[in-house]
């Protein structure tokens, strides 16, 4: 299963993104779904939360933070198990890359926790450093130059920040929409769910106390909410057609992937009429129109996927949701919610 984990390669920016997306397809990811983080390289969610006391008392409120215990116990995931000859949750692979987060201590890769830091953020053992170290300087003393070189170095040592939208959204997806055929249509694991960037991001998982100074739990503004949408909705089109290249029978991992594909179009269609403005969505639409949705067409679907890929990173270029402000009637809004964000408590 080794070769089915893949990680951030080192140089990840986003330039090498659409290298990577090759990359990824390479390492089979599109049909493994998770982009888990590099046992070998994780350092574990305890010690983010040295620094990051607030986000990981933010996370530890989240189904992310509980699927590490509660998972294991719960009588469907041992029948799910079961019919995919699993014998033990926590030390087989198959579940492992969605639900946990795996580091390897001496020569054993161990589940230390659920979906944690790194499983968004990637392994940190190259970047934590760096990221954090102000140049040598502090805070104060630091430059502007060098705060982005800083930031320019953490970036290519695999760090997935806040403003790298299409790989954020590229692991939500990765796991949400459970693209394995064999464990949805063997196994009975659900076909993902209906997720959407803004509505899932900004509630329990939301954590942005770090730049508050510890202050407020900032949701995102307006800007970027229609940036996640719009990237959101990409990456779902993306990965959904993908998961469907992978279909080999008319089962339900076939028509959920399928079903899922079409939604993403449609709503990618109200989104291009609202926002007339970014002929990209219109083009995305196109590329994705060019494949069918049907059995045992992986090529031509896959590079459907490929081409709406780089539309997407061609966006989160070229726009900073400022000019979309088209798209807000169709944004999920605060009533829709995934779980309620946690409130701030001051101290950092
Ligand atoms: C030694 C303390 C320390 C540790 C350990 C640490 N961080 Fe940080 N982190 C910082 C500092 C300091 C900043 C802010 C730097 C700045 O604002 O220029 C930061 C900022 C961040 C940001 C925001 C980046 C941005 O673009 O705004 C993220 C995300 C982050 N850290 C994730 C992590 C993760 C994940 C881990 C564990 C793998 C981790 N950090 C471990 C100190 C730390
Ligand atoms: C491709 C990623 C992926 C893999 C592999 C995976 N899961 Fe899941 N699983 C998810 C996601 C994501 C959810 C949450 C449902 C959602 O929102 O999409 C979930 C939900 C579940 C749930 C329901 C949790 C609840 O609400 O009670 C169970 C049970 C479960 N998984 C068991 C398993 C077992 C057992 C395995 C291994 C045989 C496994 N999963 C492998 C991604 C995955
Ligand atoms: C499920 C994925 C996920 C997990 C798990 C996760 N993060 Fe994040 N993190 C994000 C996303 C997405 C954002 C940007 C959110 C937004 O735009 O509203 C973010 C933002 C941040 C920021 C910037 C906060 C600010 O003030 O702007 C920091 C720091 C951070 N994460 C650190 C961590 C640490 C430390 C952990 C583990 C304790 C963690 N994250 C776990 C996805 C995740
Ligand atoms: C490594 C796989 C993985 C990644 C990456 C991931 N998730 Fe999840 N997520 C899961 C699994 C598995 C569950 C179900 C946990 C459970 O309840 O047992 C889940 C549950 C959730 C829930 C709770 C859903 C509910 O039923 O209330 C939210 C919200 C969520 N994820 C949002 C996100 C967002 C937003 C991102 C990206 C920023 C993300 N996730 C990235 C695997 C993942």
């Amino acid at each position: 299963m080794n070769v089915c984990r893949a990680f951030w390669p080192p140089g990840v920016g986003r330039s090498t993104v659409i290298y990577l997306g090759a990359m990824l397809i390479a390492l089979g990811v599109g049909a493994h779904g998770a982009v888990a983080s590099d046992p070998a390289k994780t350092v574990g969610p305890n010690a983010c939360g040295e620094c990051h006391k607030q986000e990981a008392e933010a996370w530890k409120g989240t189904h992310h933070f509980k699927t590490f215990r509660e998972m294991p116990r719960n009588t469907t995931a041992n029948e799910i198990a079961k019919r995919m000859g699993v014998r033990r949750i926590k030390s087989e692979s198959l579940c492992l890359n969605c639900h946990f987060t795996v580091q390897q201590k001496d020569s054993k890769e161990e589940p230390v926790a659920g979906i944690s830091c790194e499983s968004c953020h990637s392994a940190g053992q190259e970047w934590v450093k760096v990221h954090s170290g102000f140049s040598g300087k502090t805070e104060k003393t630091e430059t502007k130059a060098e705060e982005q070189a800083r930031w320019k170095l953490a970036d290519s040592k695999g760090m997935i920040r806040p403003s790298a939208l299409y790989q954020l959204a590229k692991n939500c997806y990765s796991c949400h929409v459970v693209p394995r055929e064999d464990l949805v249509n063997k196994g009975g694991h659900r076909a993902g769910s209906a997720f959407d960037l803004v509505s899932w991001s900004q509630g329990e998982v939301r954590h942005n106390t770090w730049h508050s100074k510890g202050k407020d739990n900032v949701a995102a503004s307006a800007p970027r909410k229609r940036m996640l949408y719009l990237v959101g909705l990409g990456v779902e089109l993306e990965t959904a057609l993908r998961a469907v290249g992978k279909a080999t029978v008319r089962k339900a991992f076939a028509f959920e992937m399928a079903r899922r594909a079409d939604r993403a179009r449609n709503l990618l269609a109200a989104a291009a009429k609202a926002a007339p403005n970014v002929p990209e969505i219109a083009k995305m639409l196109e590329v994705a129109h060019s494949a069918g949705l049907k059995l045992n067409n992986e090529s031509r679907l896959t590079s459907a996927a490929d081409g709406v890929a780089k539309l997407i990173v061609s966006i989160t270029e070229k726009y900073d949701g400022s000019t979309l402000a088209g798209l807000d009637g169709l944004i999920p809004g605060a009533d829709k919610l995934k779980g309620t964000a946690r409130q701030a408590s001051a101290a950092k």
